[in-house]
């Protein structure tokens, strides 16, 4: 049997949206995910983050339950607006005393807390008062709200991440406009993105500054598939590559070599902005690790026609920009989102980050899967979930074998939960939630993770 490393991260994650509730509740203030969700039409069925899993009220009941599985890691965000109403001022201490239960109870159950700062749910006075991530001040507040968190939790918590998935925040956010704050532009995601890695690094330095005696570690989290050329052509092979680029290097780049990939450089001209010497300076070598949340695989081919726009969650980007052609191989099953499980793409990407970016530590602080869950007799058989986690570790595994430095591994998620534009329809979780009654089942893939973690192996 073959199993990971003695130190193998083995964790499970969340966001605060998806899963706290309590939406106005002591003193929170609103936050963009809180508006959009008004919106009519943008939700499925109209569905909103206002109770979720009511966490809030609940999370010494999950952090039970995680301990039940033997996580040795738990990844969960801090809601912005809980912390800080308005984005920025007075500290709302009710907020502060919320996590800092939270990362008591998971100390006291032997769980290492990992926070994410932001995972979207923007304070909604900062979009309305200084444009959100289009504006230069946010650079200033998002580091303002770090130091606060990393006074107030610091000494507990001694893994940090930035940022959730920038590609996502500027792509759906300010591109395709299907997630707050809803904004429709071929030119907004480039800014956005811009001042996320400013705001990012920022971040990351006033950390190691100021708080370097805690010893802890910090990094970014972002997303991307594998891209698999369609052909062996040369042309399918770069417009593979190309994909790639203007998924995570974009992010990636400026941390690890720091400028934008010369891809983007060329194709966006005047709509990409460019970062000054000493910005460049200040954002090189700001990840202590590298953060992946890593779903599925495409198919790429050159674009020889009009370039195709992908559904929504098809992780296109601004496909006229990149001139590639998407598409799925039919004999590949799909999940209720409709993403390819392809486990060897997982272990392809993590070698082509390894070899992009000199064999970084990598975190894969999501993976995972929905399905129509049912509840039938006190039980849910996701017998498809579990082979969708033994097949993706096993190619975790693989990848370490063959020298990748795969540190950790989050299944998304721990419990089903707000799946934004999507509602609740789609069922990430290990744990089954029953929306009515906020009962949580542990689903079989449940019980088989934690086998996974008792034996440090995918091969159970
Ligand atoms: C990620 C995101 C999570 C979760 C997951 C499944 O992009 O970080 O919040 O929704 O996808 O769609």
């Amino acid at each position: 049997m073959n199993t990971f490393p003695d130190d193998f991260i083995w964790g499970t994650a969340t966001s605060s949206y998806q899963i706290e509730g309590g939406h106005d509740k002591d003193g929170k203030g609103p936050s963009i995910w809180d508006a959009f969700c008004t919106i009519p039409g943008k939700i499925y069925k109209g569905e909103t983050g206002n109770v979720a899993c009511d966490h809030y009220h609940r999370f010494r009941e999950d952090i039970q339950l995680m301990k039940q599985m033997g996580v040795k890691a738990y990844r969960f965000s801090i809601s912005w607006a809980r912390i800080l109403p308005t984005g920025k001022g007075q500290v709302n201490e009710s907020g502060i005393q919320f996590y800092s239960d939270v990362i008591d109870e998971l100390l006291k159950a032997d769980i290492e807390p990992w926070i994410t700062l932001y995972h979207w749910d923007l304070p909604l006075a900062l979009q309305l008062e200084d444009d959100g991530w289009l504006g230069k001040p946010i650079i200033d507040y998002f580091a303002a709200y770090a130091k606060i968190c990393f006074e107030r939790f610091g000494d507990r918590c001694k893994n940090w991440i930035t940022l959730n998935e920038s590609w996502v925040v500027a792509i759906l956010g300010y591109g395709q406009g299907v997630f707050a704050p809803g904004r429709v532009s071929n030119s907004e995601p480039y800014l956005a993105a811009h001042h996320l890695i400013l705001a990012h690094a920022k971040a990351v330095h006033e950390y190691k500054n100021n708080f370097s005696h805690h010893g802890g570690q910090i990094g970014m989290t972002n997303n991307c598939d594998w891209r698999e050329p369609l052909t062996d052509s040369e042309d399918d092979k770069a417009a593979a590559e190309r994909a790639l680029q203007f998924f995570v290097s974009w992010f990636a780049d400026p941390i690890y070599k720091g400028d934008y990939p010369e891809v983007m450089k060329e194709r966006l001209g005047e709509r990409l902005p460019r970062f000054s010497k000493e910005e460049k300076v200040m954002i090189k070598g700001t990840s202590d690790f590298f953060g992946l949340n890593h779903y599925t695989t495409m198919l790429a081919a050159e674009n020889h026609g009009i370039a195709k726009e992908q559904n929504v969650y098809g992780n296109g980007g601004i496909s006229e920009d990149q001139n590639v052609d998407l598409s799925l191989d039919p004999s590949w099953k799909t999940t209720l989102m409709n993403w390819a499980v392809v486990p060897w793409g997982c272990t392809k990407l993590l070698h082509w980050i390894a070899s992009r970016y000199d064999n970084p530590d990598i975190i894969i602080t999501e993976n995972g899967c929905a399905y129509p869950d049912e509840l039938t007799n006190g039980q849910v058989n996701d017998r498809e979930r579990l082979t969708f986690y033994k097949t993706y570790l096993q190619a975790c595994q693989k990848a370490i074998d063959e020298g990748v430095k795969l540190k950790g591994y989050f299944a998304w998620s721990f419990m089903d939960n707000f799946e934004w534009a999507s509602g609740y329809e789609k069922r990430f979780g290990l744990h089954y939630v029953d929306f009515e009654t906020l009962k949580r089942t542990p689903k079989s893939s449940a019980k088989w993770f934690a086998k996974a973690i008792r034996s440090s192996s995918a091969d159970v």
